[in-house]
């Protein structure tokens, strides 16, 4: 055990564990009837709007506004989330104080409808003060300055001293999801951390105390009563329901139960910061000196959870952030001196450390740690390679002489390279300039800019707003398992762009979702009183927003109003998705394919389903050879030919995975699952479309296998007629290399490795003549124009080009280097516009006459530039008119050194 062991419980509370903190949350919670929801995965791979699961309620943004499902009346969990934006998120703060994350747990529990501010209230009181005996006299509540309610409860359902409970405005009181969406009054509950000596005095200061900008009064605990709903317009329309909605900071409420006085110091981070300290042999410290430590603990966790919940770290939106977080860890380890990857070094520890509550740790451990070392090796070769481009602008600002790098470039720096801006200006101060501020600051607003016009849709398609209601539901029966065709009726539509977004009661399209794109058809109305012409949409894509089922349409003719748009016909581009029911059903058949040929650790990463081709990545470590892609493809192509029965059927989740069937890491599936099985060959769980045997897929062809992150590899492959256009191609290919070589069918890659066999030994062989005659020429050069000069042999010469075409020259100097011992030639020509000056100095010569000297100190009466080694050295000018003063500088020169 480690120093943990031992701990001081500073507040006189009972010991307990982080584990024993997490499980008596759930337990309390249970006891009051409460529901155990497995936390959401980190990564929403179901809502374009949000980068990271951020609180506990994302999960249950539907049932808060209404629409619940799963019949859910009172649940609670611990949820896993990464904030890493927003004003108290600023990535570059984390690890400096003692109790901000980028990673951390959300304790919460629910009601939706059910029990209402009394119990809230009054069993997060109970479980603070009588189950966890958290002194009550270091506890605070604050209520919403309108909230008489939830004061009164306070006041006659808890024993907190009145004077404790205080009122605040909207901006710490009033909880809102974001700009539009769920919001209510909340309750909070802080916790001081001081000496109590000094409480009556600070605990209503704005900056010392509840509230204010200080790690004294903590906030533990959030109690949301979500009762409206935040309209586009500002407005506040009430709910349903009126609903809880809490969030408890984990790890701030066992650092107050340890007595650490950090979240650092408690068993939920001291393993990992003890294996950092032992790793790099730096002790920690709770001060200044281990921030690196601290940054390190905290960032490993955000990676390795993402990770697992399968992102990757990349250029864009989540990838991105990933790959900042971890260059921030990769630099504090390598200021610590590690100039090997480090942080992949602690998923070990973590996995030990939370592997318990979070199980897919343990299971994808080793892909985590590849997935994070191989970018801590490409951050590394980044790094360096930022630091020549860093001292590449130093030169060029000096060399202008300014003063003051651009913002562009100090954007690149931190964009490409992963420089941090603080980095920057301190190598910018040791070169003593600036970095240009202004125009920096510019560049980062263009680029979260961009960043926002990535997302596809905005929080207002959360609203009612904006749309034209014909229903007030959203929800959308699918039809598309058995049909392509229906008569439908919208329940909402709205215009987006150029573009109309249309929700209907029924549908046979697809939405987008599993990998499987959305499908494609049309929507079109009834004609209306004589001469309306009816409304005609085509469907271009089919997605999910929210939880609704949303049509994206271009117009194609008609009027969009309530009354046109009430009665439609919906139909399913029909080639498009028999292409893609095959494509579906011929990924599983991969997937289990995969698995047989290189091994049970091949998991599925993501998909993409389409008509004309899919997509599968899964993990693996290296490329396919030839032999295993044959394999891959036999296995596939048997498994269609025995022409297996595909069936679905909805189980209970737990039911399904017992049966065996295979589920995606990080995926969030409901209570109940549909269940794919072909044969005994495969069973998944899917919410696809698939062919009804896997003998109408034809044929599947892979045509290609790539990397596209560590440990994830990526099979492009075509099923059907997609495959015979493949095959024509290649064989097409083929056909035109056999004409090239003159081989018979069945003789190509013979003939063509005898080809590259011959045209390699013809190379050698012009090579070996080519020396020969170099060398030939050498000696007749020596013995036709050299002289003696005091003991040395010396050539002054004019190449002429016809004589010595230009590029047998490097050869000639090749020959006479071999030959000339204390020797020295001179030569020149021009060729085009320029004049190359050449000098070769003999291994004896060498003492008088280095070659490049030689080129330095005649090469400015032609104004030529160039230098080179005691033994070969050239120059390049365009004064053709000056060869003969070269040649005349040579012979100076030669004399003077050669004392001739
Ligand atoms: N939604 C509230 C929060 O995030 C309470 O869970 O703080």
């Amino acid at each position: 055990m480690n120093a943990h062991s031992a701990p001081q419980a500073g507040f006189g509370i009972p010991f307990l564990t982080g584990k024993q903190v997490r499980q008596g949350f759930i337990d309390f919670f249970a006891s009051k009837g409460h529901v155990f929801v497995p936390s959401a995965p980190v990564v929403p791979h179901d809502d374009p709007t949000l980068l990271f699961t951020n609180a506990g309620m994302n999960q249950f943004k539907s049932a808060l506004l209404g629409d619940n499902r799963e019949g859910w009346k009172r649940v609670a969990n611990s949820q896993k989330c990464i904030r890493v934006s927003g004003k108290h998120n600023d990535l570059d703060e984390v690890g400096r104080d003692t109790y901000h994350h980028t990673f951390f747990e959300m304790l919460g529990n629910w009601s939706f409808g059910d029990y209402y501010k009394k119990d809230a209230i009054k069993w997060s009181w109970e479980l603070l003060t009588e189950v966890w005996k958290l002194p009550k006299d270091r506890l605070f509540a604050t209520v919403y300055q309108d909230d008489d309610e939830s004061e009164k409860i306070w006041q006659t359902e808890t024993d907190i001293p009145h004077d404790r409970i205080m009122r605040f405005g909207a901006k710490s009181n009033f909880w809102e999801m974001g700009d539009v969406g769920p919001c209510g009054p909340c309750t909070e509950i802080h916790f001081d951390m001081g000496d109590p000596a000094t409480r009556e005095a600070t605990y209503k200061d704005p900056i010392l105390g509840v509230n204010g900008p200080n790690a004294r009064y903590i906030e533990l605990w959030n109690n949301v009563f979500m009762q409206s709903e935040r309209m586009q317009n500002g407005d506040l329309k009430p709910l349903k329901n009126q609903n809880v909605d809490t969030g408890m900071g984990f790890e701030r409420v066992v650092s107050v139960i340890q007595g650490s006085g950090s979240n650092y110091e408690t068993d939920v981070f001291q393993p990992i910061i003890s294996q950092i300290a032992k790793l790099s042999g730096v002790p920690y410290s709770k001060g200044p000196e281990g921030t690196p430590h601290r940054v390190m603990a905290d960032h490993v966790r955000a990676l390795s959870f993402a990770i697992a919940d399968g992102a990757t770290p990349g250029n864009e939106g989540r990838g991105y952030v990933l790959r900042r977080i971890l260059r921030r860890g990769s630099r504090f380890a390598r200021n610590m001196g590690q100039r090997e990857p480090f942080l992949c070094k602690l998923v070990a520890t973590l996995a030990e450390t939370m592997g318990e509550a979070f199980p897919e740790l343990g299971q994808r451990k080793a892909y985590i740690e590849q997935v994070i070392r191989a970018e801590e090796e490409r951050f590394m070769r980044t790094l360096d390679q930022g630091l020549d481009r860093f001292a590449k602008i130093a030169a060029e600002v000096k060399g202008k002489t300014q003063t003051v790098i651009g913002g562009a470039e100090v954007f690149t720096l931190y964009d490409t390279y992963g420089f941090p801006t603080d980095l920057t200006r301190v190598l910018a101060e040791e070169q003593g300039l600036t970095i240009d501020e202004a125009g920096y600051a510019k560049h980062m607003e263009e680029q979260r800019e961009r960043a926002r016009g990535a997302a596809k849709f905005d929080g207002s398609f959360a609203s009612d707003e904006g749309w034209t209601l014909l229903t007030p539901t959203l929800d959308s029966e699918f039809l598309g398992y058995a049909t392509l065709h229906a008569e439908v009726a919208a329940r909402r539509f709205r215009e987006h762009g150029d573009q109309v977004m249309v929700v209907l009661d029924k549908t046979p399209f697809y939405a987008e979702a599993g990998g499987q794109v959305g499908d494609t058809g049309t929507l079109t109305g009834k004609p209306g009183p004589a001469g309306t012409p009816c409304v005609e949409l085509r469907v271009l894509d089919t997605v999910k927003v929210f939880d609704m089922v949303v049509h994206k349409c271009d117009l194609l003719g008609g009027i969009l109003s309530a009354d046109t748009m009430k009665s439609l016909t919906a139909q399913v581009d029909q080639l498009g998705r028999f292409r893609t029911v095959r494509n579906h059903s011929a990924t599983h058949l991969l997937h289990s394919a995969l698995r047989k040929v290189l091994g049970e650790h091949v998991q599925q990463q993501g998909s993409r389903v389409a008509p004309d081709s899919l997509r599968f990545d899964f993990t693996h470590f290296q490329g396919l050879t030839a032999e295993e892609i044959r394999q891959v493809e036999y296995e596939v192509n048997l498994r269609i030919e025995e022409n297996h029965k595909i069936t679905h059927a909805v189980h209970g989740i737990e039911d399904a995975k017992k049966m065996g069937a295979m589920a995606l890491f990080g995926e969030k599936y409901g209570d109940k699952v549909r269940v794919i099985t072909m044969g005994d060959v495969s069973m998944e769980l899917c919410g696809g479309t698939h062919a009804t045997a896997t003998g109408d897929i034809g044929i599947l062809k892979i045509i290609s296998e790539s990397s596209i992150a560590a440990g994830v590899r990526r099979i492009e492959a075509v099923t059907g007629l997609g495959a015979l256009e493949a095959a024509q191609r290649n064989q097409n290919a083929l056909g035109e290399v056999a004409k090239v070589l003159k081989a018979k069918a069945g003789q190509e890659s013979e003939k063509a490795a005898e080809a590259t066999a011959r045209i390699k030994a013809l190379e050698k062989e012009v090579q070996e003549l080519r020396q020969a005659q170099a060398r030939l020429q050498a000696t007749t050069l020596v013995a036709e124009k050299g002289r003696l000069m005091n003991g040395a042999t010396i050539i002054v010469y004019k190449l002429e080009e016809k004589a010595f075409p230009k590029e047998s020259v490097p050869m000639l100097l090749e020959g006479l280097a071999g030959h000339l011992r204390n020797g020295v030639a001179v030569l020149t020509q021009t060729s085009g516009d320029s004049l190359s000056i050449y000098a070769v100095s003999g291994k004896e010569a060498q003492a008088k006459v280095k070659a490049g000297d030689l080129i330095k100190a005649i090469g400015p009466v032609a104004d030529a530039r160039g230098g080179g080694k005691p033994d070969r050295a050239q120059a390049g000018s365009k004064s053709l008119d000056k060869e003969p003063l070269v040649l005349a500088e040579a012979e100076k020169y030669l004399k003077q050194a050669l004392g001739g």
